[in-house]
């Protein structure tokens, strides 16, 4: 999934995102076939849904959310636009990213006054180095207010990280996140033959998903939660996200681009996961999953 995809599913209406043309690739990027629209369409959907279950969950209270390897993503500014002046926002990729995807926000008014008034952040930081990690959230970093409920988001990062860093990770977040969340969306299922040309795939494109084997499966993703500092945890292959998503807009997307490689779908839904997991008190957070499931 790249800018490209996401600046074409919003152009074909999959999503409303305002942002997306700020991160516009050169125009002769090729567009993928429907299923990835389709696909990236309930990875977007289902973050952002749960985004706004977790802000419902805070009720009047100030809320923080931490975008881990955000790279060139629009969801600062979905949260912030929706949540108003309950959220801040810190942004979280190597420096290189971070210095290119600030340049593009001061070219959006929005985004711009976000950074000045202090509801937006973005930060050069390697996850790999937890002390890094720490400077950022301390008090000569982002001035980070611990005490209020944090949600940390991880989508499709903590399977680039090496085996290990992406529990070590969570577990930071887990120690110190009392009462919030963390929501993560990553590749899953690596050894049937399907996963094995996908490793195969990536790792010819020069990258490799070296964590993919601290969760590599959906009962893998709940248990580097739970034994990394996180009360309770949960995760559906995306196929059983999918089926959770709100069913009138699945009716909709799927009107805008019909296919019919059923089988080839749900091989590629089986092979990824969004997860999540809440820290705190009895009730808090109670609610906080996807929708039900529904045909
Ligand atoms: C596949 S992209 C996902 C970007 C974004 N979260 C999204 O969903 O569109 C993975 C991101 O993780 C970042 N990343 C990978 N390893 C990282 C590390 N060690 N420290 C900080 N960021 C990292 C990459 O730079 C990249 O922006």
């Amino acid at each position: 999934m790249t800018a490209g995809d996401h600046r074409d599913i919003t152009t074909l209406g999959y999503v409303r995102d305002a942002y997306a043309e700020l991160f516009k690739p050169p125009a002769s990027t090729s567009r993928h076939p429907p299923l990835v629209h389709r696909g990236y369409w309930a990875r977007m959907t289902a973050t952002r849904t749960l985004c706004d279950a977790f802000a419902r969950g805070c009720g009047e209270e100030r809320f923080n959310v931490v975008n881990v390897g955000c790279g060139y993503d629009t969801l600062a500014m979905y949260v912030l636009d929706a949540h108003g002046a309950r959220a801040r926002v810190v942004e979280v990729d190597h420096a290189e990213v971070i210095g290119r995807k600030r340049a593009k926000c001061e070219r959006s008014e929005a985004w711009w006054a976000a950074t000045t008034s202090g509801a937006y952040a973005a930060v050069a930081c390697d996850v790999r180095d937890l002390g890094a990690v720490e400077n950022v959230f301390g008090s000569d970093g982002v001035a980070f207010d611990w005490s209020l409920p944090t949600l940390v988001v991880a989508e499709c990062v903590l399977a680039y990280l090496p085996e290990g860093k992406s529990s070590e990770l969570v577990g930071f977040f887990g120690a110190r996140v009392a009462r919030g969340a963390f929501v993560a969306y990553d590749p899953i299922e690596p050894d049937d033959a399907f996963g094995q040309q996908m490793m195969k795939n990536v790792s010819s494109r020069g990258c490799a998903f070296a964590g993919i084997r601290d969760a590599p499966n959906v009962r893998g993703a709940i248990a580097r939660y739970v034994e990394n500092g996180w009360k309770r945890g949960t995760a559906y292959d995306m196929n059983q996200v999918y089926a959770r998503l709100d069913a009138s807009e699945r009716a909709r997307i799927e009107r805008i681009e019909r296919f019919d490689e059923f089988e080839e779908w749900r091989l590629i839904m089986a092979h990824y996961c969004v997860s999540f997991a809440v820290n705190g008190g009895e009730g808090f957070l109670a609610g906080f999953d996807l929708g039900a499931t529904s045909s």
